[in-house]
């Protein structure tokens, strides 16, 4: 157990990250926690107020705590895990992990394809799609944003739906009989726009992680094309990798 921080070896900083991480560890601090102050620090362990915040500042990039303007830092929350070796839709991630899964229906209705929809699911700018927004939520926090255009032959037939109590991919694969055989995604870092904190419930110019994927059916023919914003402090995507044998 690391409880104190002295003028051993190793630096200070390196010493109170330590003990925070062991507080932490063992269930002292929780997710969603406040810690205690740079000043209550500096007091506790006999630490100049730099070295308080060199250790806060590491922990905060390492993810393990976050800092909220005007009301401290907080412990992190373990992040979900979405492998990308399976292709899976958020519902089924969820119950995975044994939370709620739920949403809240932001739109739903045809809409005209545009440059990007259009490409993605080989049709022709201005055809028109099921377009669905929804924000994403687990145990009834909010996690991501999701657009999903989808296309086939009468994918009208989704507007009838309430997509607040029915999982998108499970009406495709089991109502709709248009099977879901595999995904490619794309991922790249981003900062949460002031639409998307606001939806999100973090701060504008947070850490987000945004996807893109196109969704396959039967005779290789895209059905979905989604675009998807995730909470950067709530997600970590994994993936494995197999090297060629030689
Ligand atoms: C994932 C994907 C989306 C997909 C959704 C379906 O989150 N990123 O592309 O539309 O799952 O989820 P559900 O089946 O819960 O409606």
């Amino acid at each position: 157990m690391v409880e104190s921080v002295s003028s051993g070896p190793l630096p200070r900083y390196h010493q109170l990250k330590e003990v925070i991480r062991d507080r932490i560890r063992r269930g002292e601090w929780s997710p969603g926690d406040l810690i205690p102050s740079e000043r209550e620090l500096c007091e506790r362990y006999g630490i100049s107020r730099m070295t308080a915040r060199q250790s806060i500042t590491e922990l905060v990039s390492e993810g393990l705590l976050y800092r909220e303007q005007g009301k401290g830092t907080f412990v992190s929350r373990t992040k979900i895990a979405q492998q990308l070796l399976r292709l899976t839709g958020f519902t089924e991630d969820m119950r995975a992990r044994e939370q709620r899964p739920g949403a809240k229906v932001l739109s739903a209705e045809m809409w005209p394809a545009d440059d990007a929809a259009a490409e993605r699911l080989r049709i022709k700018v201005g055809q028109p799609v099921y377009r669905l927004r929804r924000l994403r939520l687990a145990d009834s926090e909010p996690l991501a944003l999701e657009t999903s255009c989808i296309n086939f032959i009468g994918c009208e037939r989704l507007l009838d739906y309430n997509l607040e109590q029915h999982s998108l991919y499970h009406l495709l694969d089991a109502t709709f009989d248009v099977p879901l055989l595999e995904a490619d995604q794309e991922l790249e870092a981003d900062l949460a726009g002031e639409l998307e904190s606001g939806l999100l419930e973090v701060a504008i110019g947070s850490p987000v992680l945004r996807t893109r994927r196109v969704t396959i059916t039967r005779r290789n023919q895209p059905v979905e094309f989604a675009t998807s914003v995730y909470r950067g402090d709530t997600y970590r995507f994994y993936t494995r990798m197999v090297r060629d044998q030689r």
